[in-house]
């Protein structure tokens, strides 16, 4: 819809714009009644001899405009054509569009059916269920999750078997169906920097990794009195809650020290949009499948 404003100044011009035309045409029917067969010249010349004849338009070419016009008026009359205004035979565009789109569903919806009542974790094995999963995962998540399902910084890989969420069928459903929201704390103001430098070389020291600056013995008591609620005693994680394992060197937003640093500094939020609203029940199932299929391989 356009506002009322532009509505009305379209509406206008295509009208304005028809007037003239037929203006245009009774002007001419006057001058042909002047000047028929005449040989004036606008007195423009080219070329030393060239002269340019102001004779009325060739009757073919006049009834070609006045059709021209007809046809304007009676779509005009018919279609969308003035601004907003419907149109007597209420198509509109998007109508239609959403009717194709409905019918487009209505045969999706009967292909689908056939899974309705199978659990993911048995589609995980059906190759024609995977097919269909594999085109819904590359028109709906690959954009975030890559389209071989790997990931990138801040989006899990889903080939491993490294689950923020939990990797059962039923958790991997849930986190497709309902989305995740990660919520990672920033944690600067409460230890300072030298405290989120010892947190980080703590954390490194998690996965056996070289700690940069810092003090790992300082940092595990800010660990132990801090992070633990969510990451666990032994730093192992929790899927309640989405906090990752910090001892098995997969990062989700970095591994490097300055990005370990960071997250635990200004912290993290993360969003996994939720798909059941968008895409139905059906279709969160055979994507379930098929990302269960991927941490298969
Ligand atoms: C807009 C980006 C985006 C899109 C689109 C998206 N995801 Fe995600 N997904 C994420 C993020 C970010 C997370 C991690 C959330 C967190 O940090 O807790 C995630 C998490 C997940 C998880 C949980 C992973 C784990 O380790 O527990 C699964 C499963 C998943 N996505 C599957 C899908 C599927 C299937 C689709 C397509 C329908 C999809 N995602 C579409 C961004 C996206
Ligand atoms: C309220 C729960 C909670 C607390 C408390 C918490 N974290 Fe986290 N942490 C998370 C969650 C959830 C994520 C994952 C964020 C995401 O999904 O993007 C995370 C992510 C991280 C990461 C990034 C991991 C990766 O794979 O990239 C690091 C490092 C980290 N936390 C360290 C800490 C440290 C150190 C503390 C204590 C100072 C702490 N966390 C306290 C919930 C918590």
């Amino acid at each position: 819809m356009m506002s009322s404003g532009m509505s009305l100044f379209v509406a206008a011009a295509a009208i304005l714009n028809t007037v003239a035309a037929v203006g245009l045409l009774v002007w001419m029917r006057k001058r042909r009644g002047e000047t028929a067969q005449t040989s004036d010249t606008t007195g423009h010349t080219w070329d030393g001899d060239l002269r340019e004849y102001n004779n009325p338009l060739p009757r073919w070419w006049l009834w070609l405009f006045v059709l021209s016009v007809v046809f304007a008026i009676i779509y005009a009359v018919l279609y969308p054509a003035l601004g907003n205004a419907r149109g007597s035979l209420g198509w509109s565009q998007i109508e239609q569009w959403e009717q194709l789109q409905a019918e487009q569903e209505t045969t999706a919806q009967r292909i689908l059916s056939v899974y309705a009542d199978r659990g993911s974790h048995e589609l995980a094995r059906d190759p024609a269920a995977l097919s269909i999963g594999r085109n819904l995962f590359a028109n709906n998540c690959a954009a975030c999750h890559g389209s071989d399902g790997r990931g990138g910084s801040g989006f899990p890989n889903l080939t491993d078997q490294d689950w923020l969420w939990g990797g059962s069928p039923e958790l991997i459903e849930a986190s497709i169906a309902g989305g995740r929201m990660g919520v990672m704390a920033p944690w600067l103001e409460v230890l300072g920097e030298q405290g989120v430098d010892d947190a980080t070389a703590y954390v490194m020291s998690l996965s056996g990794r070289q700690a940069p600056k810092g003090n790992a013995a300082a940092g595990a008591v800010h660990f132990n009195s801090y992070c633990i609620a969510c990451h666990g005693v032994d730093g192992k994680g929790n899927p309640a809650v989405g906090a990752p394992n910090l001892t098995d060197n997969v990062w989700l937003h970095g591994g490097s020290a300055s990005a370990i640093r960071a997250t635990i500094a200004a912290g993290r939020q993360n969003n996994m949009p939720a798909q059941t609203d968008r895409l139905g029940e059906v279709r969160v199932k055979l994507l379930a499948a098929y990302v269960q299929s991927l941490g298969d391989r």
